[in-house]
């Protein structure tokens, strides 16, 4: 059993911790908002109050925080765990979606503590990630792959390794830009039936039944005809956008197109524009009759 410490008490968060509890292993957590970590201390956990704290004594310190800001300030900030007393030769993981220029960065400076260091962004909802069964995308050496698999596996129903440090999130941004326009062009196409005078209902059960029926378009075509709002949040259309943009900055940089990455955007702003950010990303419907609405 190692001894864990993990950053980011959020969704996702809260879930791995809990697997990693059930699992026996010996785990200290840190959020910044501290209230939230406190429920998980019946589960076992301790609480630290900085991740600086937190990382004392740790084997492997894993974070799973909302974007780029968030994991530089709780890995790098002036009480970061970078800053901690973790065992040598510990292992850093970053499980957030961030972008592949952060996690570059944060490899190095890892590194330059005598860290070992994998990216392992993670795909499935919070649902998921209570069952245990996240994927894994991996970016790092075999070794510490292999190194590190039981503890990935204590959360995932499988790590897929796809290369060197940076190729988990370089994957991760490319999935997430391809979720994000299959969920926005769901939308699109229910509007379009409801213009239509077609039954939503209907038409989620023919795209779900049909050659457009991925795991995505069975999903979210389901829950924006029947006007299902999952309480608490699963996926903002806030991290929709950011994974999208981080995609097509890796996109881009690849000398690949991403025009469809690009049209997406504009889709999902109007979340923004509607000030629905913060909800739920099958409320996009919502969010696109609105805009009709106001022109
Ligand atoms: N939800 C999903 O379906 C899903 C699926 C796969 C991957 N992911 C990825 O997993 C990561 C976490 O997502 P989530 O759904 O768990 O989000 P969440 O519930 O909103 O949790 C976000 C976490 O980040 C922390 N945070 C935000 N800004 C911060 C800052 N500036 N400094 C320090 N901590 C900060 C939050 O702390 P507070 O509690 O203080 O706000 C919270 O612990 C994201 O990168 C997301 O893209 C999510």
């Amino acid at each position: 059993m190692a001894k864990i410490a993990f950053l980011g008490t959020g969704s996702m968060g809260a879930a791995m911790i809990k697997n990693y509890l059930k699992g026996g292993h010996e785990v200290t957590v840190c959020n910044r908002t501290i209230a939230k970590a406190e429920p998980l201390k019946a589960l076992g956990a301790k609480v630290a109050i900085t991740p600086k704290e937190a990382v004392e004594d740790a084997e492997v310190v894993i974070s799973c925080l909302t974007n780029d800001d968030a994991s530089r300030d709780s890995w790098n900030g002036e009480n970061g765990a970078l800053k901690g007393n973790f065992k040598p030769g510990a292992f850093a993981i970053e499980a957030s979606t961030a972008s592949l220029e952060w996690i570059r960065e944060l490899d190095g400076l890892a590194q330059a503590k005598g860290m070992h260091f994998l990216d392992c962004p993670v795909a499935g909802r919070p649902d998921l990630a209570n069952a245990g069964k996240l994927k894994v995308f991996a970016g790092g050496s075999a070794d510490d792959v292999d190194a590190m698999r039981p503890v990935l596996d204590a959360i995932s129903a499988a790590v897929i390794h796809f290369g060197p440090v940076g190729s988990g999130i370089t994957f991760k941004l490319i999935y997430n830009v391809m979720g994000a326009l299959q969920v926005a062009a769901t939308a699109e196409g229910l509007i379009a039936c409801e213009a239509a005078g077609i039954d939503l209902r209907v038409a989620a059960d023919a795209f779900s039944n049909g050659a457009t029926g991925s795991p995505h378009v069975k999903l979210h075509s389901k829950n924006m005809a029947e006007g299902i709002i999952n309480d608490p949040i699963m996926f903002t259309g806030k991290n929709r956008i950011k994974d999208t943009r981080y995609g097509i900055e890796v996109i881009d940089s690849l000398g690949a197109q991403s025009i469809l990455g690009r049209g997406t955007i504009q889709v999902w702003e109007q979340m923004v524009e509607q000030g629905m950010e913060l909800r739920n990303d099958s409320e996009l419907i919502d969010a696109l009759r609105a805009a009709a609405k106001t022109g």
